[in-house]
């Protein structure tokens, strides 16, 4: 096999001139994202060798422990939009509230927000398995020029301009879209460099993976367990194997290439489910529906959702399509009955 030889930074460049019109804005935030994605990939290679593993003693807007790398990896993609001046907002995950961005001329010039999960899966990195980063990306609806507000967050899903993950694995990737197809994007360690290693991705209409956390059946809702039931079932190209690593990146990463679904839904234990609509549900469901798949709450489609707090969270269901389809019949029949 040819090694890739396309950098990010060429495929960059050459998708702005695609545009005419633009101000290379959105160019300069990916920019900054992919520097981020490598100083947060270099100190997760580390782990085990320096103190960068375990809880960092305080607890999250989410009432969760924060890991120290939660709070490291929050601090070096904040740190990294603020100092290039490209955003004029960021939320993130790890903060109480939105961080409003302005210029080093006090400007608010800047025309996009990005929400992101800094860290995703952080519970894993004790124990050397892949964790990762998610971004969502919107244009402001407040002026240009004024501060932002709470309503420039909380932008339903469709407004999303662009949206990623990084996921520090068995090899770092950075796989994003601008609404234009998915593309991933391998780091060479040993330059520093991301090359476009899988040009746009595409969820497979029909899959044989289930991933959710079956620990928690008893409390699940009566469509999902039945729906658990009927992968499980001997007929057809079933039963389904089940795969679940705990972090949400990884998992949608792998079902993304090998087909499947994901679920994480309400349950007893959590009403609303536990995934955070801004900074997880809707760039996942963004890019999986740039990839040919397909995500909802159970019945709704999740990037028509209406925000209303920036930490909400919902019940999300995303993969191949024909299995979220599948399992949406099964919550809509549990429901009629
Ligand atoms: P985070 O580390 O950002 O809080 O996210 C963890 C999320 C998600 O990555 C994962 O799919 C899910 O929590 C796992 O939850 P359970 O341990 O309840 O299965
Ligand atoms: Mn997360
Ligand atoms: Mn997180």
């Amino acid at each position: 096999m040819m090694e890739p030889s396309k950098t990010l930074g060429e495929f960059i460049i050459e998708k702005q001139e695609e545009f005419k019109y633009s101000t290379g804005e959105l160019s300069r935030i990916i920019n900054s994202i992919r520097l981020a994605a490598k100083v947060v990939n270099y100190k997760v290679n580390k782990a085990g060798l320096v103190d960068i593993v375990g809880a960092a003693g305080e607890v999250n807007i989410q009432g969760e422990d924060q890991q120290k790398l939660d709070v490291y990896a929050n601090e070096v993609f904040i740190q990294t939009l603020i100092n290039r001046e490209i955003a004029c907002g960021i939320a993130s995950e790890e903060n109480d509230d939105f961080i409003t961005v302005s210029g080093s001329d006090n400007s608010h010039n800047n025309k996009y927000v990005i929400l992101m999960d800094p860290l995703d899966g952080s519970s894993n990195i004790d124990v050397n398995v892949p964790v990762g980063t998610i971004f969502s990306v919107y244009r402001r609806l407040t002026p240009i020029g004024s501060p932002v507000t709470l309503e420039d967050f909380l932008q339903p899903g469709i407004n999303q301009v662009a949206a990623g993950y990084v996921i520090y694995g068995t090899s770092t990737m950075l796989v994003y879209t601008t609404g234009h197809g998915v593309n991933g994007f391998t780091l060479n360690p040993a330059i520093g460099t991301f090359y476009l290693s899988h040009p746009n991705m595409k969820f497979r209409e029909d899959g044989n993976i289930y991933s959710i956390n079956e620990g928690n059946y008893i409390h699940f809702p009566q469509g999902v367990k039945d729906y658990l039931k009927y992968c499980q079932k001997e007929e057809g190209d079933r039963p389904y194997t089940s795969r679940y690593i705990g972090s949400l990146v990884s998992d949608i990463h792998r079902n993304m290439i090998k087909g499947g679904i994901y679920i994480y839904p309400t349950s007893t234990k959590s009403p609303n489910g536990k995934l955070r609509l801004l900074y997880e549900c809707n760039p996942m469901a963004f890019i999986t529906e740039q990839a040919g798949g397909k995500a909802s709450d159970g019945y709704t489609r999740i990037l028509e959702l209406e925000p209303t707090e920036l930490h909400e969270r919902v019940p999300f269901f995303c993969g191949s399509k024909n299995m979220v389809e599948k399992a949406e019949e099964f919550m809509l029949y549990a429901n009629e009955e």
